[in-house]
């Protein structure tokens, strides 16, 4: 996709050289400047009752009069908030789908100012509406003719828009690393795929890159990661991914991602129905790699590192039982109650090793618990951390991402589930709070530094008609690593 902008004014819109134009309406405040052959149309459309001046509702014409591109989409918008906006050319885009466009020019027809984040948003929109998974089915057809995208702007907006594509585009190209991934079923994505794909990353990207194997990882002492691989023929890998934008001595900002490339639940195992999903449980692995690149390609002055701890979660004569117990990396050690509570357990190592960076925050990003989706359903991601600024800064990013997220509570009250009389702590607390719990339970290995936790499970895909990953939380974590640089 070639992004880019052009200034003109709302009256030379008719003449811009393109296959489609697609023009936003904010509301009724139809831009007085706007050239006359475009108000008519708009205003015709409206009186003949073809096109209400309602969010959400759009209009194609063809060939319209007086305007030099042969097609024409209305798209009316309830604010000019980057999140109407980008809901409108979303619509927008889906009107123009079916047709031979392969220029789309956007633009405001009423009011409007371009921000970075209008910008920003329709990249974001254009690659939602492009991206299409093929690999085990390269029959998939085309997303459409689209190939490039022009941002018609007053030359005031035009800098603010030159930086909003850039990170639009950088973000735009981090979610389809992770929706890639992701959907990837688990017979082609396994940890060893993950570590080749990481390993490709900091080639193309210039990341420093680091794959630790089983023995690495029993060498560490990490006990409770390596139990969860052990039920597995599959091997498991330890990533290590470094992205260097400052000097050496500035503390680094650490994304730990969750990377179950397929969640049988092992012994405790799974009911049958949707366990395919099972195969997103490296959503959280997908969005450290996503964010990665997205960071590498804005080039930011700080220092990133991504930590995947990578295996499959299976059923065997070797693996994990319930009762048994673990000694993690932290030297704490750990009831296994239940083998299906495996993302924790492979967790609180990589948190643990952590630590050796000194990092400035640590974040964590994994496909966690049902219980986040009983409490959030599919839009909000669940965020936890005891610590009010770093809750802000994260809650910020999720805003001017348009990836949102909520926070729920860390009372240390939540801990009490966690007891065992075999271990210092078990890996389940009760059913009720439990992603809660199991916040609380990541939480007892985070002590050394500043700490937030994000529960992608019901964010990280959809189900249904639609299944397939969505790439999330890639804009909140860029975003958020982005302001860190500020
Ligand atoms: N990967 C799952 C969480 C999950 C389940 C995400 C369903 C999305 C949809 C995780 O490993 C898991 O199995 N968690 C258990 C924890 C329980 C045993 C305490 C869960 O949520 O049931
Ligand atoms: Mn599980
Ligand atoms: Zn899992």
């Amino acid at each position: 996709m070639d992004f880019r902008h052009l200034v003109a004014t709302p009256d030379a819109l008719t003449a811009v050289a393109c296959d489609a134009l697609l023009l936003v309406v904010t509301g009724d405040a139809v831009d007085s400047a706007l050239a006359a052959p475009l108000a008519a149309l708009l205003r015709d459309a409206v009186a003949q009752g073809d096109l209400a001046l309602k969010s959400g509702k759009a209009l194609y014409l063809h060939r319209p009069a007086g305007v030099k591109a042969a097609r024409l989409a209305f798209a009316v918008v309830a604010n000019t908030s980057a999140k109407a906006f980008k809901a409108g050319v979303a619509q927008g885009l889906g009107l123009l789908k079916g047709t031979g466009a392969k220029h789309i020019a956007v633009a405001f027809a009423g009011k409007g100012e371009w921000l970075a984040d209008h910008a920003e948003a329709v990249v974001a929109a254009v690659g939602d509406a492009t991206y299409v998974y093929r690999h085990t089915k390269p029959s998939a057809p085309a997303a459409g003719a689209l190939a490039k995208l022009t941002i018609v702007c007053g030359k005031a907006d035009a800098k603010a828009v030159t930086q909003g594509l850039a990170r639009g585009e950088a973000i735009a190209a981090g979610v389809a690393l992770a929706r890639e991934c992701a959907n990837r079923p688990a017979n082609h994505c396994t940890p060893t795929y993950l570590g080749e794909q990481a390993k490709k990353l900091g080639k193309s990207h210039g990341l420093k890159v680091e794959v630790l194997d089983r023995k690495a990882v029993e060498k560490l002492g990490m006990g409770s990661f390596r139990s969860v691989a052990q039920g597995s023929a599959e091997p498991l890998r330890f990533i290590v991914a470094r992205y260097e934008g400052a000097a050496k001595t500035q503390a680094p900002v650490v994304l730990v991602g969750k990377g179950i490339t397929f969640d049988t639940g092992g012994i405790s195992i799974k009911p049958a129905a949707e366990m395919d999903e099972m195969k997103f449980d490296m959503g959280g692995a997908a969005s450290v790699l996503g964010t990665l690149r997205a960071i590498a390609e804005l080039k930011p002055k700080l220092n990133l590192i991504g930590i995947i701890p990578s295996c499959e979660n299976m059923p065997s004569s070797r693996a994990v039982k319930p009762g048994d117990v673990v000694t993690s990396m932290s030297g704490q050690t750990i009831e296994i109650l239940n083998t299906d509570a495996e993302g924790r357990l492979i967790l609180c190592d990589a948190l643990t090793y952590a630590e050796r960076f000194k990092p400035a925050v640590v974040v964590d990003i994994a496909t966690l618990t049902g219980a986040c989706v009983v409490a959030l359903g599919y839009h909000h991601s669940g965020l936890f951390t005891a610590d009010d600024e770093v809750a802000g800064q994260m809650l910020a990013a999720s805003r001017s991402a348009l990836d949102p997220c909520w926070r729920m509570p860390m009372d240390e009250e939540y801990d009490e589930g966690l007891k065992s009389n075999f271990a210092d702590m078990g890996n389940i607390g009760g059913r009720m709070g439990g992603a809660i719990t199991a916040a609380m339970f990541l939480r007892r290995f985070t002590g050394k530094y500043r700490w937030a936790h994000l529960d992608i499970a019901g964010t990280a895909w959809k189900s249904g008609a639609a299944k397939g990953a969505t790439g999330r939380p890639v804009p909140l974590l860029t975003h958020f690593v982005l302001a860190q640089a500020k």
